[in-house]
C-alpha cells in the first residue's frame, strides 16, 4: 500500500520528466507516432459543434491543437502537470484555456457536469489514485458526456514489465482491465478498438443510472 508521500513524490518525478523533455517532446519516432495515436482517436468520435472538451494530461497540446483547427467553435481546455509542456501548448492554440493542475484537483478546478467530452491520450498510466481520478472525470462530465482514454497496451506481462521500467508509471491497464474500470465507474463502454499496434481507444458514455452498474469480472 501506497502512501501520501510517495505518491506526490511519483507525481513530482513526473512533472521532472515531462519539464526535462518537452522541447524534444513534438519531434522524432515518438512524437509522430503520438500524433498519429491522436489524429485516429479523433477520427474515431463523433464530436458535436460548441462542445465544451477537457484534454487531462494535454502535454504539448496536440490533440487541442487538431480540434480546434476542425472546428473553431468548440470550448477547449487542456491540463497538465508540467509548466513546460503547457508553454508548448500555449503558444499552438491561443484560444484554449491551458491550467497547470494535477489530475487529483480536476473537481475543485471545474464544476460538475461541465463537459461534453474528456480526452485522456497516453496519460493515464501516470495519474495517482486512478479509481479516484474516473470518479472525478464522472462528476465533471454532463449526463451522456463521454470519456476517451487511449492508452498503451502491450498485455498483461510487459504492461508489468513496463509499470516496473518506466519512471511516473502507475499502472498501465490492459484493454480488458480498461474496460472493467470503466464500467465501475458509472460508464457504459460505446467503442473499444485498437489504434495502431500498441495503442487502445476506450470510448464510455456517462448515463443517468450508469453508477449503479456493477462488473463481477472487475480484477484490481
Ligand atoms: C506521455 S505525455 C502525453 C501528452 C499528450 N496527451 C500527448 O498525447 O501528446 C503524459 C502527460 O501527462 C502529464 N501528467 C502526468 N501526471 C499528471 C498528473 N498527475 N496530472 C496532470 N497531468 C499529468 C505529463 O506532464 C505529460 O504531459
Amino acid at each position: 500500500m501506497k502512501n501520501n508521500l510517495q505518491i506526490l513524490l511519483k507525481e513530482d518525478q513526473n512533472k521532472k520528466f515531462f519539464d526535462l523533455v518537452a522541447r524534444y517532446y513534438d519531434k522524432g519516432i515518438v512524437g509522430n507516432w503520438l500524433f498519429s495515436v491522436i489524429e485516429k482517436t479523433i477520427n474515431s468520435v463523433n464530436i458535436k459543434k460548441s462542445s465544451k472538451i477537457l484534454d487531462v494530461g494535454t502535454g504539448t497540446g496536440n490533440l487541442i491543437y487538431l480540434l480546434e483547427k476542425q472546428n473553431k467553435k468548440l470550448n477547449l481546455y487542456g491540463i497538465d502537470i508540467s509548466k513546460k509542456m503547457l508553454t508548448i501548448a500555449r503558444k499552438k492554440v491561443k484560444t484554449a484555456k491551458f491550467i497547470k493542475i494535477s489530475v487529483l484537483l480536476l473537481e475543485k478546478e471545474f464544476p460538475s457536469k461541465f463537459f461534453d467530452y474528456i480526452f485522456v491520450i497516453d496519460a493515464f498510466h501516470h495519474f495517482p489514485y486512478q479509481k479516484n481520478v474516473m470518479n472525478n472525470f464522472y462528476n465533471i462530465l454532463k449526463i451522456n458526456g463521454r470519456l476517451v482514454i487511449t492508452e498503451l497496451d502491450f498485455g498483461f506481462i510487459f504492461n508489468y514489465f513496463f509499470h516496473i521500467i518506466e519512471p511516473g508509471n502507475e499502472w498501465l491497464y490492459t484493454k480488458k482491465e480498461l474496460k472493467n474500470l470503466f464500467l465501475v465507474s458509472g460508464f457504459l463502454i460505446e467503442k473499444q478498438k485498437k489504434i495502431g499496434t500498441f495503442a487502445v481507444m476506450t470510448l464510455g458514455v456517462k448515463y443517468k443510472n450508469s453508477k449503479s452498474i456493477e462488473n463481477k469480472h472487475f480484477r484490481r
